[in-house]
């Protein structure tokens, strides 16, 4: 029951996509079911932690750190990347963003660039935004 909210959330989302007009690619389908998966279960060999455990209700909500810290969703994630990031000192690109989560949140070992796993995470993340403009160095909803 645990993991029942991202799998029904992911079951909209690919219906937005329909809906969106989007050619229903099944290998796209895929990697975006393949995600949520990840997104739920994977650890990353780190502490535990999955994305599921700060990015609640399949990140479409606002989230929330173990330490009861309220962050963001990640409704609109896709659509503010690539942005600045002050700390960092640098422009990010979400697949950074992901990647530095899993290094930073779950304390684990993050998915090289050009991987399926960062690519289904990235798909999965994305299928958030869909339908939303490009708003890059915006602000998270
Ligand atoms: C321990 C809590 C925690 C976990 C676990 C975690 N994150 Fe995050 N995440 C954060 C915090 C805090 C922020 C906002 C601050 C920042 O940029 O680091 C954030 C920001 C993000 C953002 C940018 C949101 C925006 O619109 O600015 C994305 C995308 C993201 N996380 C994806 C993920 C993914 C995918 C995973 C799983 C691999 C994950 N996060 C795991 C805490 C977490």
């Amino acid at each position: 029951m645990k993991f029942m909210p991202a799998i029904t959330f992911s079951a909209i989302f690919f219906s937005a996509i329909a809906s969106a007009g989007a050619a229903p690619d099944p290998h796209l389908e895929k990697a975006i079911q393949d995600g949520s998966q990840l997104y739920s279960h994977q650890t990353f060999a780190g502490n535990g932690r999955t994305c599921e455990t700060c990015h609640v209700n399949g990140g479409v909500g606002p989230g929330k750190t173990p330490d009861g810290k309220s962050i963001p969703s990640l409704a609109n994630a896709a659509t503010i990347f690539p942005r600045f990031n002050p700390k960092a000192g640098k422009v990010l690109t979400l697949e950074d963003q992901i990647r530095g989560c899993v290094n930073g949140g779950l304390q684990g070992t993050p998915p090289a660039y050009g991987s399926d796993v960062l690519s289904n995470l990235v798909s999965y993340v994305t299928s958030l935004s869909q339908g939303k403009p490009i708003a890059m160095g915006g602000k998270p909803e």
